[in-house]
């Protein structure tokens, strides 16, 4: 079994209340995981990912390596075929295989490069291991997807559950550097198997990926967006037409308290980390309503659940 995106829950709903458990008593299967290695590989920064992921690991038994492999590996070449008279040292060929002997499970963050976006929905590296490795593989960011953050997003959602169906709004907000679309894609995925009001609200041109998407309402006009909202889920992303562009940088999407006001007294959602009073003021993050510290404390259970599945799988 592997863990590359949201498509492999077979059930959210199961998954989420398995996670649950997890957390009340998460030493329970702590003799799951003797004697396994999980080798977790960095191509990009990380803390929460880094260390919930080690924790969950940790939580059940396992040994766990970590290499931040743009700093400490050899430069890799993906190109089957490929002659390699310059600048890549190693094929993932034989990484892959290699770093399947030392682990049993593989984790990988590799962030879309936002340049080429043939080559980064190619999802070049988590594809590249997926190929060659010979054990399971955890995608912990990859360039279109962030499962294991959207898997303790459902987590926390629960956790907040409303007595109705509830409104969630997924709403972009302003930052000064292009980010990837990783975060929003799995959020929508994940929004799209809730039994939820879900409303996308971004400016116009800021379409994420049509084919991930699909029928999920879009409203242009966020304040509209925020009318009765239960959950503010707040994120930036690049342009995805422009591919990786800053083709809008407006304040005015920056959500504030009085946006806030126009909502159902709505829980405010980011999977961190975020850039302060630029997507949202201090004083909806530091307000009773802001969950995200509790959304980054599920990190750990989400990434336990699938560690465990896998583990249980391969018996
Ligand atoms: N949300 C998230 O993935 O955080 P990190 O980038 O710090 O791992």
């Amino acid at each position: 079994m592997n863990y590359i995106s949201i498509q492999n829950i077979d059930s959210l709903n199961k998954w989420v209340k398995e996670a649950l458990k997890i957390k009340k008593k998460p030493l329970k299967n702590k003799k799951l995981g003797k004697n396994k290695t999980l080798g977790m590989l960095f191509f990009n920064s990380s803390l929460r990912t880094r260390l919930s992921t080690q924790k969950a690991a940790l939580n059940l038994g396992m040994n766990v390596m970590v290499m931040n492999f743009t700093s400490e590996g050899w430069t890799l070449e993906f190109e089957d075929g490929a002659i390699m008279n310059s600048g890549a040292s190693e094929h993932i060929k034989e990484a892959a295989a290699v770093v399947s002997q030392y682990c049993d499970i593989i984790a990988i963050r590799a962030f879309a490069g936002l340049v080429d976006k043939e080559k980064d929905n190619a999802e070049t590296v988590l594809m590249g291991f997926l190929k060659y490795a010979t054990v399971p593989v955890v995608n912990m960011e990859s360039a279109t997807g962030h499962p294991l953050q959207s898997l303790a997003d459902a987590i926390t959602m629960a956790e907040y559950k409303t007595e109705h169906k509830p409104k969630v709004v997924l709403t972009w907000a302003p930052h000064p550097k292009a980010l990837p679309q990783a975060v929003p894609n799995s959020f929508v995925e994940m929004m799209q198997l809730q039994d939820a009001d879900f409303v996308i609200t971004h400016p116009e041109g800021y379409e994420l990926n049509p084919e991930i998407t699909k029928d999920s309402k879009i409203e242009y006009d966020q304040d509209k967006a925020f009318e009765n909202a239960d959950f503010i889920y707040a994120k930036n992303w690049s342009n995805y037409k422009e591919y990786g562009k800053i083709t809008n940088s407006d304040p005015n999407w920056t959500v504030t308290a009085d946006k806030m006001k126009l909502t159902n007294n709505a829980k405010f959602m980011h999977c961190l980390p975020v850039r302060r009073n630029v997507i949202v003021t201090d004083e909806v993050i530091d307000s009773e309503n802001s969950i995200v510290i509790k959304q980054a404390n599920n990190r750990t259970y989400a990434a336990q659940l699938v560690l465990q599945k896998i583990l249980e799988n391969g018996k």
